[in-house]
């Protein structure tokens, strides 16, 4: 018998990679290979890259320089890239660095196992087509190995929205949902095997329109159906766009008892002009109007965005819009970025805001999310939560779990095993994770 091979996987940019490269490991299992943590064993590195910011894709030229090195030590060794900067850049990635042999897009990883048998032979292999065919059918199904509390669950990919700034419907196609059965047969496996809590994701997850018994099914109906799975406590989903938050989804945050009351609902900017010229397809007050509707069915729901600063013709004043935005909806955790150009997005085209101006404003805004994120999690000392508890703390007899509002909290002297769920009161707050106390059941 051939002796197992071994794969190093690194990831980058979003929890879709992450589900991504969990399901090459697995593609990669069948063609004879073992994960490794670490690099200097692989036989095989694959880097599952992003391509949403010009960082980003950088980041993993100079990470392929680095690895070049390896194979210097390693002649055998296999250098692959997947993902979106594989989709977006393809043979240039060759191009640029003689030392890639495979390069694959988020669509077409399932023929991993014989992209793998033809760099074998010593010959380079692309593939970043959109096939007909759906990648996770041709997928075996999953390994049955125990795993840990948490689960990522793709049903949704792709994105129809095309915002001016924005390369993902370029990378990972139109929208696609999956059918309703294999979804649920899927989350069920998660469940027998330690699952209880599970992150449903899309590039817009509640566009999901898949095929179920009866026609097409909303996102709600999925979360309605995966409640009645036994041992699955715990619903999220991410990331949604506002313009598909519809009247079944907000009713269930209020009355779905699994589904965890956060929402990560991305606005972008709080200047209507600014979202005209992003593409949006939302304004301001639409957007306004629709948290508070939110709020209205689950008035303690943590909420989440994305900001960008400095799009092209920004003005102060439409950052201030940005700003009073926030100050208005008060987030419980956000996430921002300067605006990064690029290439094949419309607003490639257009003039920049002046980059100091535009990290001044970067800073300014982090500095009020971090404002407002603490003043949360200071507001649930003294409450009690349920937190999952998914490892060790880094101090012996310490756990760390999430709650529903997905912080992470710290717990001293407790009898939590990985996977309990258990009542916590939060006695601190601090940076970035909250500690609490046990309450006796
Ligand atoms: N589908 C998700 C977003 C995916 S990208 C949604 O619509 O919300 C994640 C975030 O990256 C975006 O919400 C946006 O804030 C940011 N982003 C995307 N393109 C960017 C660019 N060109 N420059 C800076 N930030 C960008
Ligand atoms: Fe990108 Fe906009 Fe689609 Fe989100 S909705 S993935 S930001 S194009
Ligand atoms: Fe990045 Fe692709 Fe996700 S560009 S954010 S890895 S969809």
């Amino acid at each position: 018998m051939a002796d197992t091979k071994k794969l190093y996987i690194k990831t980058y940019g979003c929890q879709m990679n992450v589900y991504d490269s969990e399901r090459m490991a697995e593609a990669m299992g069948g063609a004879g290979y073992e994960a490794t943590d670490t690099p200097g064993d692989a036989d095989m590195i694959l880097l599952n890259t992003c391509h949403i910011r010009e960082k980003a894709a950088e980041k993993v030229y100079s990470e392929l320089g680095r690895l070049k090195g390896f194979k210097a030590d390693n002649p055998d060794l296999k250098i692959g890239v997947a993902g979106c900067v594989a989709q977006a850049e393809g043979e240039e990635i060759m191009r640029r660095q003689p030392a890639v042999d495979l390069v694959v897009g988020p669509q077409s990883y399932h023929r991993l196992p014989e992209m793998e048998a033809k760099i074998q032979q010593g010959e380079k292999a692309l593939d970043t087509d959109f096939p007909e065919e759906d990648k996770f059918e041709k997928l075996k199904s999953r390994p049955k190995a125990k795993r840990g509390p948490t689960a990522f669950l793709t049903v949704q990919e792709g994105c129809d929205k095309f915002c001016a700034f924005c390369v993902v419907p370029y990378t990972r196609g139109a929208e696609v949902s999956r059918p309703v059965d294999r979804i649920l047969t899927e989350a069920r496996d998660l469940v027998e095997r330690g699952v209880r809590e599970i992150t449903l994701l899309g590039q817009n997850v509640n566009a999901y329109h898949g095929h179920g018994s009866d026609g097409d099914w909303s996102l709600a109906k999925l979360i309605w159906e995966l409640d009645k799975v036994d041992g699955l406590e715990r619903i999220r989903f991410t990331t949604s766009h506002p313009n598909d938050m519809m009247d079944d989804l907000i009713e269930a945050h209020g009355t779905c008892s699994k589904l965890m009351p956060y929402l990560h609902l991305p606005v972008q900017s709080g200047s209507d002009k600014i979202l005209k010229r992003m593409n949006r397809s939302h304004d301001r007050d639409s957007y306004l109007r629709l948290v508070e509707r939110i709020r209205a069915a689950r008035p303690d729901i943590l909420l989440s965005g994305d900001f960008i600063v400095g799009f092209p013709e920004e003005t102060e004043a439409d950052f201030q819009d940005t700003m009073n935005l926030i100050e208005e909806v008060k987030y419980g955790q956000a996430f921002s970025f300067k605006y990064s150009s690029r290439p094949g997005t419309p607003a490639a085209e257009r003039a920049l805001v002046d980059d100091g101006e535009a990290t001044d404003r970067l800073h300014r805004l982090q500095g009020l999310i971090t404002h407002q994120q603490r003043e949360i999690q200071d507001s649930m000392v003294g409450r009690d939560v349920s937190v999952l508890f998914e490892k060790p703390g880094r101090f012996e007899g310490q756990m760390m779990g999430k709650s529903e509002y997905l912080h992470a909290v710290h717990v001293m002297e407790t009898d939590a095993v990985i996977g309990d769920l258990r009542r916590v009161r939060i006695v601190e707050s601090r940076t970035n994770s909250l500690a609490g106390v046990m309450i006796p059941d």
